[in-house]
């Protein structure tokens, strides 16, 4: 199959890294790419209007085009790929506004009986100041358009509270603050049915401990005891299933990754967030982890295959995987770019893979470019070993103003010790 990869992130070094293995992918176009995908897949500049992609699909006889970014689908890729009957795996814009709005989603979780925390929803300062007092603190404030994991802030006290309403407003939703373990869940659609990927965890804040700003994600890992069987049968039942069939009933099927940003409370896993894309840094850990199968998820996905998605498999190695992101000086503020990388090469002598966010080449050299830089990323006999794998192989990667956290996984070790 001749594959076309949209995005340049991570995300998409993981997705290109575990495809290229697949002995049915002869050729992975990748659109933009980035210099670690470049080693995996022909790296092609982006067209400036959404049609161009469609036209490259056509020019390029791709079989299958898969979409990493939220950005592009929620302007329509997959509508554009649709009405020329080119498979996509990634939703309609439609149904892309589960991520594209809180507000859409929070509303859309009600329709379905989705269970997630209690909220308010309003355009508008006065009422979203007004429904301040009808929750107790802390309590959470989000701004309701795209904000790439940065447009939340938890509010302790009222004084925090009207500061970020006028900050983040006015679209605005207010909700509960939800205590529990934080678990990334993510389903493949193929609009009717969906099949459901390992569990994974993401640490947001750039800290240690869970301190300071919200990041895109500052790690990842992927260990088969996050979630029990059970626990992950009542998460397709009470939470994907409803979504899909919700969106069927609607008329917005969705297909492609549905991401449910989930707190496992003491009533249950509760709905944060929904995401319409596979997340960033999750995906490294997955896919690290995942040993056969993907092909045909995404098949199923775009609709090439028939398959019911309870014949469906998904092989993964016994073995935790560990994704720990190198970040930029700055990061998340103002991240600096054009410092020189080095130690690749050794980090991955011992054993990892270095997917690629934030890089680019400046002449021969490769250079920071974003804020995210790398995502080393490594497995091991127990959780144990693969953070040390991963911790082994980042300690020899350098740039200047180079940051990480340094407890990536360290949740799940205290849990299961
Ligand atoms: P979101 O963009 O909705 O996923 O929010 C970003 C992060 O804020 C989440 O990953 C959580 O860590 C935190 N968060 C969001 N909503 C809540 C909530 N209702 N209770 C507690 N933490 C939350
Ligand atoms: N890592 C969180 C996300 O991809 O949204």
């Amino acid at each position: 199959m001749k594959l076309l990869l949209i995005g340049g992130g991570g995300r998409e070094h993981a997705l290109a890294w575990r495809l290229s293995h697949d002995p049915r992918v002869h050729q992975i176009l990748a659109v933009p790419g980035n210099p670690g995908i470049a080693q995996l897949a022909q790296c092609l500049p982006a067209p400036k209007e959404i049609e161009g992609y469609a036209h490259l699909a056509e020019a390029e006889r791709v079989d299958l085009t898969v979409v990493g970014p939220e950005a592009t689908l929620v302007a329509g890729i997959a509508d554009v790929f649709a009405a020329r009957g080119l498979p996509i795996v990634g939703p309609r814009r439609k149904a892309a506004q589960l991520e594209g709005s809180k507000i859409f989603a929070k509303r859309f979780f009600e329709r379905a009986g989705i269970p997630t925390a209690r909220s308010h929803q309003e355009a508008g300062y006065q009422a979203a100041l007004d429904a301040l007092n009808r929750f107790a603190y802390p309590l959470v404030i989000k701004a309701d358009g795209l904000a790439a994991g940065k447009g939340v802030t938890i509010a302790s006290n009222a004084a925090e509270a009207k500061e970020a309403v006028m900050k983040l407003g006015p679209a605005l939703v207010i909700e509960e603050f939800l205590e529990g373990e934080e678990v990334s869940f993510i389903g493949i659609s193929n609009g009717s049915e969906v099949f459901p990927l390992a569990a994974s965890q993401d640490h947001k804040r750039v800290g240690d401990g869970d301190r300071g700003p919200n990041t895109g994600g500052m790690g990842a890992y992927c260990d088969g005891r996050i979630l029990t069987p059970a626990q992950e049968a009542d998460i397709v039942d009470r939470v994907m299933l409803p979504a899909i069939s919700q969106m069927a009933r609607e008329g917005t099927p969705f297909t492609g990754f549905l991401y449910a940003g989930l707190m496992m409370t003491a009533d249950g896993p509760k709905v944060l967030e929904f995401n319409v894309r596979l997340g960033d840094p999750e995906t490294q850990a997955l896919l690290h982890r995942m040993r056969a199968g993907f092909l045909e998820l995404l098949e199923f996905s775009a609709g090439l295959i028939t398959t019911p998605a309870a014949r469906l498999r998904a092989e993964y190695s016994p073995e935790p995987s560990v994704c720990v992101v190198l970040a930029a000086g700055g990061y998340p503020e103002h991240p600096r770019t054009g410092d020189a990388i080095t130690g690749i090469d050794d980090a991955e002598n011992l054993g990892a893979t270095a997917f690629h966010a934030g890089t680019k080449l400046a002449g021969q050299r490769l250079v920071t470019a974003g804020g995210r830089v790398l995502g080393v990323t490594a497995s091991g006999a127990d959780l144990g070993g693969a953070i040390e794998a991963a911790y082994a192989a980042a300690g020899r990667i350098h740039f200047d103003g180079m940051h990480y956290r340094r407890d990536i996984g360290a949740k799940g070790l205290k849990r299961w010790s």
